[in-house]
């Protein structure tokens, strides 16, 4: 059974893809239509937004109409060698299964066709995919189906593949219906998700069936009952989309001084920066050499953020976070294409996870006590008031601790007497960043020499769920 629910619920057969009726009663048609000899229309088109259900009810098609399958995918083979080399040899012999056993003609069974991210071949490089489709879809002897996000920029490019296919249009699965998949899945792993839960998730998919059940899976695999909050986190997610442009920059991006201004621009801390790019560079690089070079360029960063946060030396930042944007972003050998969704990352996922469960109170006094040298019940009843006191009357003393103590977005709020949301904590989180950019400016600018570094003191990462520790050490 495939770990990835999204996987494991993919329908089987048209009558399990839900929403999109008539979309899906087109399809079957036109399935039904090869039946009775070629059809005027060899291929059709399916577009649509992302997670809705298109790949899924080709591959359902095949399955329904007891039909082989023959699946590639365009974002890997958009040239027009390697599209004859595939899809044009399945599309002229029918008389072999996929198998390689011969059959008759009449015996033969059909084979699907699926061209998956077919938006690929019409990029702005064209090594003659189009014309190697355009020929295919007028000339093949098998269902063939494209599917793409973007018709126009595909017909723009070839009146053939506009006039000789039939288009299918998918649109986003409505919030209701996206949230009725949500309480099936649910019930069959056997969690327990209150109502609010459900919806909370269903709002956030904006419609990509997809993405609510790899949410649904994020918060609720080993964890069978759901609490809100891990659903209102997820929700902090999605507003936060600036991480996922971070990371277009960075990885789809060819200019690497933009991704580095995106990211100055984010005005996020280094250290979850450095989280997301991590989590995201094995899915988004596929060369090897790529890889090392990137995660070499991330562990570089990291031994930086170290040094920040031992020695308070704040200039590194900006070489962190250069090595980080910039140099992951230049050191790509080819560029990707490829559409890759973006995910959170997991140690950040983690961590609110448990934070849900503590005592904000607790660790905060946990930081003053090891800060002044007592004990955690000494903290909170001598230092605590006192500092909690000082903390919300004095900036200064404000800025300073809460960089001294690493004292995260939930434990400011906590002494502040405010939501973690309020705009008392926005400001702190404002002028944080404002003062850090202020120390680390005029250093922006300073080349590294990657190979003259010396050797740093190993920074040790310690998943102790106990001991909470802040992003900047990371
Ligand atoms: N209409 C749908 N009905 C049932 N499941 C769906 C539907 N749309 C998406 N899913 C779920 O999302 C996953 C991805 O869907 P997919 O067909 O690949 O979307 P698309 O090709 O439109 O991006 C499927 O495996 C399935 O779990
Ligand atoms: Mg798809």
């Amino acid at each position: 059974m495939p770990d990835d629910w999204t996987e494991l619920y993919r329908p089987k057969s048209l009558k399990d893809v839900v929403g999109n009726p008539k979309a899906v009663k087109e399809l079957k048609e036109w399935g039904v239509s090869w039946e009775s000899g070629i059809p005027f229309k060899r291929a059709v088109v399916l577009l649509g937004p992302p997670g809705v259900g298109k790949t899924s009810s080709a591959i359902a098609l095949a399955n329904d109409m007891s039909w082989g399958l023959v699946e590639m995918n365009a974002s890997e083979h958009r040239d027009g060698e390697s599209i004859r080399q595939i899809a044009g040899r399945a599309s002229i012999s029918d008389t072999f299964t996929s198998e390689g056993e011969f059959l008759s003609t009449k015996e033969g069974r059909k084979k699907l066709i699926i061209m998956d991210e077919a938006d690929n071949i019409f990029g702005k490089d064209d090594y003659g995919g189009v014309p190697a489709l355009s020929e295919i879809v007028s000339k093949t002897k098998q269902p063939l189906v494209l599917i793409v996000n973007d018709f126009y920029a595909l017909s723009r490019k070839s009146s053939v593949i506009k006039e000789k296919t039939l288009q299918i249009r998918f649109n986003k699965i409505q919030t209701a219906t996206v949230k009725v998949v949500l309480r099936r899945v649910s019930a069959d792993q056997q969690l327990s998700v209150s109502d609010r839960v459900l919806e909370l998730l269903a709002n956030n998919s904006n419609g990509d069936l997809r993405a609510a059940i790899h949410d649904l899976q994020a918060i609720g695999m080993g964890n069978p009952e759901i609490k809100e909050e891990q659903a209102l986190m997820l929700d902090n997610r999605l507003s936060a989309k600036s991480n996922y442009d971070l990371m277009a920059e960075i990885f789809h991006g060819t200019n690497p001084l933009r991704a580095k201004n995106t990211m100055r621009d984010m005005q996020e801390d280094p250290g979850h920066n450095l989280l997301w790019i991590e989590e995201n560079l094995p899915h988004a690089y596929h060369e090897p050499e790529d890889l090392k070079r990137g995660f070499d360029l991330l562990a570089r960063s990291d031994i930086f953020l170290g040094r920040v946060s031992k020695r308070q030396y704040f200039r590194f930042w900006a070489y962190a976070s250069d090595l980080m944007s910039f140099g992951v972003c230049a050191i790509k050998t080819r560029p990707y294409n490829d559409y890759v969704r973006y995910q959170f990352p997991m140690y950040l996922m983690k961590m609110s996870r448990n934070k849900a469960n503590r005592l904000v109170r607790s660790s905060v006094s946990l930081k003053l006590g090891t800060s002044c040298h007592t004990s955690m019940k000494q903290a909170t009843h001598d230092i605590l008031p006192y500092f909690k006191w000082l903390y919300q009357k004095n900036k200064d003393f404000r800025l300073a601790t809460t960089e001294e103590l690493h004292l995260e977005q939930e434990e400011a709020a906590f002494l502040l007497d405010s939501k973690v949301d309020s705009s008392a904590v926005k400001h702190l989180i404002q002028d944080l960043s404002k003062k850090r950019s202020g120390e680390s400016d005029e250093h922006d600018l300073i080349p590294v020499k990657l190979e003259a570094l010396p050797q740093a003191p190993k920074v040790e990462r310690s998943n102790e769920e106990t001991k909470q520790k802040s992003l900047f050490e990371y």
